[in-house]
């Protein structure tokens, strides 16, 4: 299923907008993204503060036998998770604002990839997910900003390993076809249903109890700015497949 951009982008121009209206809408969405990004911010460290107490009254309360100590300790246990999941949804929200702002650099995909796999190993074999890399050898540069691609690669590790609880296979392929660079990432897992599949890149959309719906939203948003398309392909039961074409960094002389 080819990704269709799910609201008009303002930054895109737009031949039917009369420049001025253009220029407006732009200045407005800019104004907007920073208001929420400065927001966030704002949250992160009140949060932190009383992430840091909650975790010394923890310490506190569980000295103590009674059970006034033991219903106190179960709640501030629940407060505590709730504090780790605003956290993450924060720390996602911000990875998603700050993904508009690329620093392309003509680079070897399969060396980003590379350096992924070893950072992501551990955590797959913890969660008994095997990693089968085939990685083109004959692949075209590509411009790439390698800190926000890691972030793509990791979104879609984690949504695969999620999409096995009990492990399973995760094949990550690179190719250089029709004069475009692949990079293909396949799981075993649940898969999805059509109407799943249709919201997936939606911003805070999430079947997960403690997803935070900004994975996916923040892969998209990376491959636009580096000019890649996207397609999914997934059945429920059979697993899934993501699919990101780049443009290479030079275009190949004419024949
Ligand atoms: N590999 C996958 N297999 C099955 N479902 C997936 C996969 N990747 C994404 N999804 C679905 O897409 C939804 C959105 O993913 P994402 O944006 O990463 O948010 P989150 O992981 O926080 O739920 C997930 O909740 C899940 O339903
Ligand atoms: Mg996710």
């Amino acid at each position: 299923m080819p990704v269709e951009p799910l609201l008009p982008d303002p930054l895109l121009p737009d031949p039917l907008l009369p420049d001025e209206e253009r220029k407006r809408l732009v200045a407005q969405f800019a104004e907007i993204a920073a208001l929420a990004g400065g927001l966030a911010h704002e949250i992160k460290n009140p949060l932190s503060t009383i992430s840091l107490n909650l975790e010394l009254l923890i310490e506190d309360v569980s000295e103590g036998d009674s059970p006034r100590d033991r219903r106190i300790l179960k709640k501030l246990l629940s407060l505590q998770q709730e504090c780790r999941r605003m956290g993450r949804v924060l720390e996602d929200f911000l990875k998603y604002a700050r993904a508009g702002e690329p620093e392309l650099v003509p680079s070897d995909l399969n060396q980003v990839v590379r350096e992924f796999l070893e950072f992501y190993q551990p955590e797959a074999s913890a969660n008994g997910i095997e990693i089968s890399p085939h990685l083109a050898a004959d692949l075209p540069e590509v411009r790439l900003d390698a800190g926000l691609f890691r972030q793509v690669l990791l979104n879609l590790a984690l949504n695969a390993q999620q999409a096995m609880p009990r492990g399973g296979i995760v094949e990550i392929q690179t190719r250089h076809r029709d004069g475009r660079v692949e990079l293909e990432m396949i799981d075993n897992g649940c898969g999805m249903d059509e109407k799943t599949l249709s919201r997936i890149f939606e911003v805070f959309y999430s079947t997960k109890p403690a997803g935070s719906g900004l994975g996916l939203a923040t892969v998209k948003r990376i491959v636009e700015v580096h000019d890649g398309r996207m397609l999914v392909d997934s059945a429920p039961g059979r697993g899934t497949q993501f699919t990101i074409s780049l443009p290479p960094a030079h275009s190949s002389p004419p024949p």
